[in-house]
Formats: structure tokens, sequence, C-alpha cells
């Protein structure tokens, strides 16, 4: 069964084609980041916009890499959502109307499903169960997994998601967008202990984040330098350094609570920020000394992409997801509002 999947929830364009039988057949994908970059963030109209122009040229680039003919495929998924209601809605319609056209279903996917989902994609894949942390702009949280579609969600963010403290950080910080990869570039140039930020929420039992007190923090240690006018760039790289150490340690903490909580033995970190290599290595560190094993997506598929849609999609319709043709998409979407596959 090969599937066609359309991701378009914020701002990257992205359009896969998986096959049951033989894997990831195409995958083509397209940022808006340098239109956004001139803003500072995503402008929702804009993005919108641009999904329209590229959606289909995308369509058509998947199933040239594929060696497919146009519309040979057995369903289509897409993200309908969490994600930006008018950017979602360019991905629904595109692919219901495709799926319309060809004649065959469509799938209806949730966009942290797809992330949680994409380590899967990878020849090492853990086997169920096992916990996730997932970090991306919008969600994090720590989830455990005991099969596709069966998550108990065991800790979330109380304010700031992960990705969203990297961002707003950066920009306190003057960096560019986007500013998650920015900061973090700049950390690796700087010393991770000059600084002793607050570790949010690692005393306290249970396994919640926040990290908007960690933001505050940075905020008044770049005023304190700036009474000297501007903060010299060797504090600025210390600055990244220490605020992505408080976040990668608070996250190393939390996952190996709630490894030990579970008794799981498999960790998959997926969404934007799985990609930080700090956070994997300090997390390869503590899988190494709790005899646990931890998984994740290659680069590209740590940020949103159409793989782990098609993905997600086609493990849907092998359980006999229902076909609705008039799913309305939905900007927030809890993940605990899934049906459990069945095998
Ligand atoms: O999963 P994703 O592409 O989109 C959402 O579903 O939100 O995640 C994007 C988020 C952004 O906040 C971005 O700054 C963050 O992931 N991100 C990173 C890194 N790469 C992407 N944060 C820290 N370090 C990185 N290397
Ligand atoms: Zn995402």
């Amino acid at each position: 069964m090969k599937v066609l999947g359309v991701e378009s929830s914020c701002d990257e364009t992205a359009v896969a084609i998986y096959d049951g039988d033989r894997g990831l057949l195409a995958h083509q994908l397209y940022s808006q980041v340098k239109m956004h970059a001139e803003f500072g963030g995503v402008v929702p109209e804009l993005a919108s916009r641009d999904h329209v122009r590229k959606i289909i040229p995308l369509v058509q680039a998947a199933f040239d890499q594929a060696g497919l003919p146009y519309g040979s495929v057995d369903a289509v998924a897409y993200t309908a959502g969490p994600g930006l209601i008018g950017a979602l809605m360019v991905g629904a319609t595109t692919a219901q109307a495709l799926a319309f056209g060809w004649q065959v279903p469509s799938v209806p996917v949730h966009h942290m499903e797809g992330h949680l989902l994409a380590p899967m994609l990878e020849d090492e894949a853990p086997d169920y169960p096992f916990v996730a942390l997932l970090v991306s702009g919008g969600h994090s949280m720590l989830v455990d997994v005991t099969a596709p579609g069966k998550y108990e969600i065991l800790g979330e963010t109380l304010d700031d998601a992960a990705g969203e403290a990297f961002d707003k950080t950066a920009k306190m910080m003057g960096l560019p967008y986007p500013g998650g990869p920015m900061l973090s570039k700049l950390a690796d140039t700087g010393n991770s202990q000059a600084f002793q930020f607050p570790r949010p929420m690692v005393d306290r039992p249970g396994l919640d984040f926040s990290f908007s007190g960690l933001k505050t923090a940075v905020r008044l240690e770049i005023a304190r330098h700036a009474e000297d006018e501007q903060v010299p760039p060797q504090a600025m790289a210390d600055i990244a350094s220490s605020f992505q150490q408080a976040v990668v340690e608070t996250m190393v903490i939390k996952c190996k609570r709630a490894l030990k909580q579970t008794g799981r033995k498999a960790l998959v970190i997926a969404g934007g920020v799985s990609a930080n290599r700090c956070l994997r290595q300090k997390l390869q560190e503590m899988a190494d000394t709790t005899a646990s094993k931890l998984y994740y997506p290659r680069l590209e598929f740590c940020t949103d992409n159409g793989a782990m849609i098609a993905y997600a999609g086609y493990l849907r319709l092998r359980s006999g997801a229902e076909i609705d043709r008039s799913f309305v998409v939905k900007p927030r979407w809890p993940l605990t509002e899934l049906e459990p596959m069945h095998a």
C-alpha cells in the first residue's frame, strides 16, 4: 500500500510517498524560513499563501522522485492539526481534493503523532513500549507509548514549549529567525558553566516542564550586561550555552525519571528540538548509564516533514481508520483524543 503524505501545519510545505513494502519512496520539502525571517517569526497569512504556491509542484516532484505515475497511490494522508488554521487548510483541502479525484481514501493525521512515529522510519527503530520526549515549537511532552496510537501523557509543559523557549530567548538575544538552531550554534562557542540559570521544576516530583522562568533569568542576565552598553560577544555565547545547558539538563532529568517510573528501557526523542546536538549527547550519556537505549529520527525528520505524515497515515489506514471526506482541521487537538490503532 502506497500513501502520499502532505504536511503544511506551519512554515514547511512537505510531501512524501511511503510504501508499506518498500518504505519511503520520496520526500520533498520547501521551507518558508527565508520569507518569515524578514518578520522575525512566522506570519500565518503569508505561510498559507506560500503553501498554496508550493504544494502541487511538491506533489508532482514526489511522484517524479518515486518514479510513479501521478496519482498511483492507495491513499492520501494529511496533517489535520494541531497547527496554524490557514496553513492546515491548504494541505487538508489539497489532500482531500487529490484523494477524491483519484478515488482513494484520505486520512487525517495528528502532527504530533507524526513526529512521535518518525523514528520508526529509521533502520534502527525502537520496539514498543517506549517513552517519547516530544519537543517542538508548539509542544513539549513526555508520553508513554505502549502501542501505535496508545499514548499516555506523563508530563507536559505548563507554559512555553521547549522550541518556543529557544526561539523566544534567541529573539531576546537579538539572534535572527529561526532562533532555536541559531542559539544552539552560538552555544557551541560558549561556556555552559558561565551562568547558573535555574533548572525549572526539577526539585518537584512529577514530569511536567516549565520554561518561562528560565527565559526571564536570561533576560535579567542580558539586562545586567546591557548596562555596559552592549553585551560582549563572548558573554552572549556564554549565555546561549548556559541557557541550552539548563534546558537540556532539565529534560535529561525528566526523561530519566520517566524511564524509571514506567520501567521502559527505550527512549524516543522527536520534534524540532530533538535535532539539538547537546540534547542528543546528554541523553545518550544518560541512556548509557541507565542501560536504556535512545532512538531519534535522522536530522531532516526531526523538524516538520512529509515522511512522518505519510507513515502515520499508512499505519492509521492499515488499522482501519474510518474514511471521512468531511473531516475538519483542528488547530488544537490533544494527542490523547486519538483512537488506539489495531494491529
Ligand atoms: O517540529 P518543528 O519543526 O515544528 C513544530 O511542530 O513546532 O519544531 C520547530 C522548533 C522550533 O522552535 C525550532 O527553534 C526548534 O524546533 N529547533 C531547535 C533546533 N532545531 C530546531 N531548537 C534547538 N536546537 C536545535 N538545533
Ligand atoms: Zn512539528
